[in-house]
């Protein structure tokens, strides 16, 4: 059932990112080039999985729920960058700076961006009020005090040891901010109640501290083919994580720690939320 259910999710996502109207020039194949082919997903499936356990048919949030694919490989492409952690593989194929050059990466990202806000903003999804929360939630999730926030302090804490608690504050930030607006934003739009939201709120928040937790322990035991990405990029940029402070042993606790409190906020749902639950021991386990 989960496998059908994601599955479904994610046909309605690539349908909908592959029938945006994108360009032949090369700022919209950049763009194209980083969203389209690659990518779990997760952000966009988190939104329409919380649209669906609060009661709701998430066919019409799909719209919005693909501005948070826009942002999330915005966020790849500027992280790959030479300056950041210079990584030249990507969702298994080369970086969007190793094909069209650091200025198109940066401006594709830029775009990128901005057009997901466009996209939140579209009055056909008619709901101006709901669409307004949402767009504010994204837009504090995605900046100063969420993920460039987190990026900022992720590249400052480079050859550094910090404490657990400095990690997990840069891993909230960084990661753990747009899979909460994800969540949310699915709750939001679907009309879910204030308790509905704040039950979503904590699952996404420790499922989104699960999720990095996982990305630094793949990050050492994956290996780059599976990962689609260069395995080791951590250590070579000298990154503050969970394994590089905990071990790997001590990553995997916590991780486990954090799913069973996804897990525990989900409780209010009953078997409404059978795919929310399923998600969290996907991210757990998930290879890649
Ligand atoms: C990778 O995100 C970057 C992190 C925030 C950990 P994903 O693991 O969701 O990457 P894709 O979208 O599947 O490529
Ligand atoms: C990236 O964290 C978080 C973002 C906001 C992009 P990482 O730098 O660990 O992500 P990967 O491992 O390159 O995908
Ligand atoms: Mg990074
Ligand atoms: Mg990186
Ligand atoms: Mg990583």
């Amino acid at each position: 059932m989960f496998k059908e259910t994601f599955q479904r999710y994610l046909s309605m996502i690539e349908q909908t990112l592959a029938q945006l109207p994108w360009e032949k020039d090369v700022l919209n194949q950049s763009m194209y080039y980083s969203l389209i082919g690659g990518g779990k997903r997760i952000r966009p499936v988190l939104a329409l999985a919380s649209a669906e356990a609060v009661g709701s048919n998430p066919e019409s949030i799909v719209p919005a729920a693909i501005a948070l694919e826009l942002i999330h490989t915005y966020s790849l492409i500027h992280d790959d960058l030479p300056a950041m952690d210079n990584d030249d593989y990507r969702r298994g194929r080369l970086s969007n700076h190793k094909v069209f050059g650091e200025a198109n990466a940066i401006l594709a990202g830029d775009a990128l961006l901005t057009y997901a806000f466009e996209l939140l903003a579209n009055p056909k999804l008619g709901q101006p009020e709901r669409q307004l929360r949402v767009i504010r939630e994204v837009a504090l999730a995605a900046g100063k005090v969420g993920m460039v926030g987190g990026q900022v302090a992720d590249v400052a804490a480079e050859g550094k040891s910090l404490t657990l608690l400095e990690i997990e504050e840069i891993h909230k930030a960084k990661t753990g901010a747009l899979l909460t607006a994800s969540a949310r934003l699915g709750g939001i739009l679907a009309g879910g109640t204030e308790d509905q939201l704040k039950a979503l709120t904590s699952y996404a928040q420790a499922l989104g501290l699960a999720f990095q937790i996982k990305d630094d322990i793949l990050d050492v035991v994956g290996d780059s083919d599976t990962l689609g990405k260069p395995a080791g990029s951590d250590l070579r940029q000298n990154k503050a994580t969970y394994v590089s402070l905990l071990g790997l042993e001590g990553a995997e606790y916590q991780l486990h720690a954090q799913i069973k409190e996804a897990l525990s906020a989900l409780q209010p749902f009953g078997e409404a939320a059978s795919f929310l639950k399923e998600l969290a021991y996907y991210i757990e386990q998930r290879k890649h």
